[in-house]
């Protein structure tokens, strides 16, 4: 049975037993205390903590999901993926154990004509909690399985939560024997490779909070209700309905993998490395296309790090599948996943520029990453050979991996390809304190130190925050919460650093790009707080973070909010100038240009956009004239909620990634830019004065940047660009049109000036060539040169000095030709020995490091020239005797 068809039927089943379907939400997790959405529940997980209510009681859904925790077992086992499908049914507080037993039983057990999935109940087993002897009762006596098929289980396996605190209960699994071929009689209990899980029924019911591992956390009570959450992997029913071994040969990961085989030029099931990455690649293209269907683009934390790292696995296979380091394979691999993909999710067929766009650029990227990282490697690895060592340093490690994205795997491969250890426990130490750091930095920034948890209690008790700014500028609302070191607290008094929850707010906190407004709250006779950011930790929860400037402020006291109109003007002329870029960027570039982010600040705006291509001058120059042009029609521009179908109907650009609600806000300026925005805006575009596009820039895998100055910023920019223009015109005597021409002409003069003062400096070194011959020793048959060339040669004059004069005495003899100088205060020695020295036993490396050795240095370099330095001018002599001496020894 195709995967496409296990999903349908599977929904199908749900719906006829009176459950509303439900279709997946995004790969990115609302949910603050989660990245990616790791299982079925996750959408639904405020209707078990009753934090909100939903409009039906039981339902079924397919949700995307990504796990990465087990990421190293990928391709190892038969059944880890990054991104799998979870087929769920869910009841809060409707049905509990005793519907939702049986029904999975049913649709497990009816034969395939009849719309089930026809599995044999003699090939099923399940698992209970040690003390659920009412889950065993109804398996037992309503379903029938023979009591020697269920089995009991702990915390471990039985009992289930999101590993966080939040929803969980113990659990029942449904287990698939796949015969003795894949490991010991006994039920799961005795192999869980040969008894596979396939579903698991979790019984909610309880809130957990922190703690860690899979049992070690208290239960704080009971959820409002009793609820049902289910989950089968969509990926392992197919492989047990496909008959076949594991899920990479199931029919969609399997198309992905014979072509990434015939692309490789190796073949499946031949050799178990190379099967091993096969299927490596199979998941991670798949989960690539998914994530950044979903929005996420590849990036160095977070949900961007997760895809890159999937993308650079895959990379990397790729490579050492085919042996071929130059070939580019995503794009044909990606174009297979879509294909697979598209019957379950057939928004991937819109989306493909966009999916293709991003990941083309992050495997060209990391095809220069891999070359510009190679390079420094390569020095680093000289560099640890020539010291004598045998470990390649933690930090060059660390350096490779924060400048050239090289993990760490690869960099221990290809240490040792050359014999070398990498200082693992070093590296990780470097890595840990620059996360440390990073995360700290992130908390400090956005939202003081309070935890979410804290955010989430304050949003239970005090409902969402509503905002006013859309008409208001200020008005009078009650303090619901205060927030002082992280932690609740009833007052917060003068030089405090505080935040601030209203239950009503004429604040916008950041959110869409748009910077929150600044401003104060005002508690009469009581105290000022000068609100300094406003930032929402949960969707609805506004919250004012600042400092007490005077007396304090109370819970429940009510202030007057008042916001700074003159910023929040300022910031609204950006927003709208972003839209107007918006569309001006899509009429050149066409539909592609999805917007990837924005930050509108007073002033100021950076928006930037999915394109594969430069825009250019010309077209930049086009796309700002164009927005000028049409802000100077002072259109009106209008807000209007809508439902969200009606909205993308009458075309309004959804941003690329983003969830939105069933009720949309949208914002018009005329046809000409109509888009899903919750910000704020201008009036009329006549408001924006003028946009100044301030340059291109890439930001990385298919996405590019614009910035721009808006209204009187933009003027001053202009204004000080005109004034600097003056004054060049008037230092160079020329006026304002010639200027490039008078540029291009003077650098091309000094470039030739230098030039010249180059090939003279050359010509006086080498003026020392003859008198540097005529001195030459002998020492038995060999001639040699030991003596200070003049002091300003730099490295390279003396290579080219020492080379002229061994040329001059021939190949006589042996010669050996040792310069030094000391530029810039640090001696340099450089020696060069002739081919009859070479075949005498001299080698020029190894004298420079008897010479540097004297100098207080290193060096090294090729039998024939060589190079050192040290750090002690004063033995330039001794080095030089010392070089004279070794070779009379010879
Ligand atoms: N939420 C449960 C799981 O992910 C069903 O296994």
């Amino acid at each position: 049975m195709e995967t496409a068809e296990i999903a349908r039927r599977f929904l199908g089943f749900f719906e006829k037993n009176g459950h509303t379907v439900v279709p997946s939400a995004s790969l990115i997790a609302e949910d603050p205390t989660l990245l990616l959405v790791p299982a079925g529940m996750v959408p639904f997980k405020p209707y078990f903590l009753g934090q909100r209510t939903p409009e039906y009681s039981t339902a079924t859904s397919v949700q995307k999901c990504i796990r990465t925790i087990d990421i190293e077992e990928v391709g190892k086992t038969s059944r880890h993926a990054t991104f799998f499908q979870m087929l769920g049914n869910f009841s809060f507080g409707d049905y509990f154990k005793e519907r939702a037993i049986p029904l999975a039983w049913e649709l497990l057990t009816t034969p395939v004509a009849d719309g089930g999935f026809g599995i044999d109940p003699e090939k099923l087993w399940v698992t209970v909690y040690l003390d659920d002897d009412e889950a065993a009762a109804i398996w037992r006596d309503k379903v029938g399985v023979r009591p020697e098929r269920i089995q009991r289980m702990g915390m471990a396996d039985n009992y289930w939560s999101m590993g966080v605190p939040g929803p969980c209960g113990p659990c029942s699994e449904i287990f698939y024997d796949r015969g003795p071929a894949y490991g010991a009689e006994g039920g799961p209990e005795a192999d869980d490779n040969r008894y596979i899980e396939i579903w698991n029924l979790v019984f909610m019911q309880y809130e957990r909070g922190e703690g860690s591992g899979k049992g070690d956390f208290p239960i704080l009570g009971e959820l409002p209700k009793k609820n049902i959450d289910t989950g089968m992997g969509l990926e392992r029913l197919a492989t047990v309905l496909q008959g076949v071994d594991n899920i990479y040969e199931t029919d969609i990961m399997g198309r992905i993998l014979h072509r990434a085989a015939e692309l490789t030029g190796t073949r499946y099931g031949v050799d178990h490395g190379h099967d091993v990455m096969l299927r490596v690649v199979a998941d991670h293209v798949r989960s690539a296309v998914m994530l950044v269907s979903d929005g996420v683009k590849p990036g160095n934390e977070k949900a961007g790090y997760v895809l890159r790292r999937i993308l650079r696995r895959s990379v990397r296979n790729l490579r050492l599948l085919s042996g071929d380091s130059d070939t580019l394979f995503l794009h044909e691999l990606t174009d297979v996943s879509i294909d697979a993909m598209k019957d379950i999710y057939p928004d991937l067929v819109d989306k493909a520029g966009v999916v293709h766009g991003v990941i083309d650029a992050e495997e060209r990227n990391f095809a220069d990453t891999l070359r510009a990282g190679t390079a420094l490697f390569g020095k680093a690895a000289e560099r640890t050979r020539a010291a004598g060592g045998t470990v390649f340093s933690g930090s060059d490690a660390f350096q490779l991996h924060d400048t050239y994205g090289f993990p760490i795997d690869l960099t221990l491969e290809m240490a040792a390809e050359q014999g070398l250890a990498v200082d693992e426990g070093a590296f990780r130490e470097l890595m840990q304190r620059q996360r440390e750091t990073a995360k700290a930095d992130a908390k400090a920034k956005k939202l003081g130190n309070a935890d979410v948890s804290l955010y989430a209690r304050m949003l239970e008790g005090t409902g969402a925050t509503s905002f006013l700014g859309y008409t208001d500028t200020e008005g009078e609302a009650r303090v619901r919460g205060i927030v002082v070191d992280g932690a609740s607290a009833p007052v917060a008094r003068a030089g405090d650093t505080v935040e601030v929850v209203l239950d009503r707010t004429p604040f916008y906190a950041e959110s869409g790009g748009q910077l929150a407004d600044t401003g104060t709250l005002t508690a009469d006779g009581r105290g000022v707080v000068d609100v300094e950011d406003v930032q929402k930790p949960l969707p609805g929860l506004f919250v004012h973070r600042g400092t007490v400037r005077s007396g304090e402020v109370v819970l429940d006291d009510t202030v007057h909010a008042s916001i700074d109109t003159g910023r929040r003007q300022a910031i609204e002329r950006s927003h709208s100038a972003t839209h107007l870029i918006h569309s001006a960027l899509r009429n050149a570039l066409g539909p592609s240009a999805g917007q990837a982010g924005s930050e509108n600040r007073p002033g100021h705006l950076r928006f930037d956009f999915t394109a594969d291509e430069q825009l250019g001058a010309g077209r930049l120059a086009e796309v700002e004239e164009e927005v000028n042009h049409v802000l100077a029609g002072d259109i009106q521009v209008r807000t209007e909620e809508k439902s969200l179908d009606e909205a993308l109907s009458m075309g309004a650009l959804a941003m690329f990634g983003e969830k939105y609600g069933d009720r949309v806000r949208v914002v018009e300026m005329s046809d000409y830019s109509v888009e899903l925005c919750g910000g704020t805006h201008v009036g009329s575009t006549g408001r924006l004065g003028i946009v100044k596009l301030l340059g291109e820039s890439s930001v990385g895998s298919g996405v590019r940047r614009v910035e721009a100055a808006v209204g009187v910023d933009a003027f001053r920019r202009l204004s000080k660009e005109s004034a600097l223009v003056g004054q060049l015109s008037e230092q160079l005597k020329t006026p304002r049109e010639e200027l490039p021409e008078r540029v291009e002409t003077m650098v091309a003069r000094l470039k030739a000036a230098e030039k010249e003062i180059e090939r003279l400096r050359a010509e006086q070194v080498l003026q020392a060539a003859g008198p540097l011959a005529d001195g030459a020793r002998r020492h038995g048959s060999a001639l040699v040169v030991a003596a200070p060339a003049p002091d300003s040669a730099a490295p390279d004059d003396l290579r080219r000095l020492v080379t002229d004069v061994r040329g001059r005495l021939g190949e006589g003899g042996p010669v050996v030709v040792a310069l030094t100088s000391v530029p810039k205060g640090r001696p340099v020695v450089v020696i060069a020995v002739n081919k009859a020295a070479q075949k005498a036993g001299i080698k020029a490396g190894e004298l420079v490091g008897i010479a540097a050795r004297a100098l207080g240095g290193g060096g090294g370099g090729k039998p024939d020239i060589a190079q050192g330095g040290g750090s002690d001018p004063g033995k330039v002599d001794e080095a030089l005797r010392a070089v004279e001496a070794r070779v009379a020894a010879s």
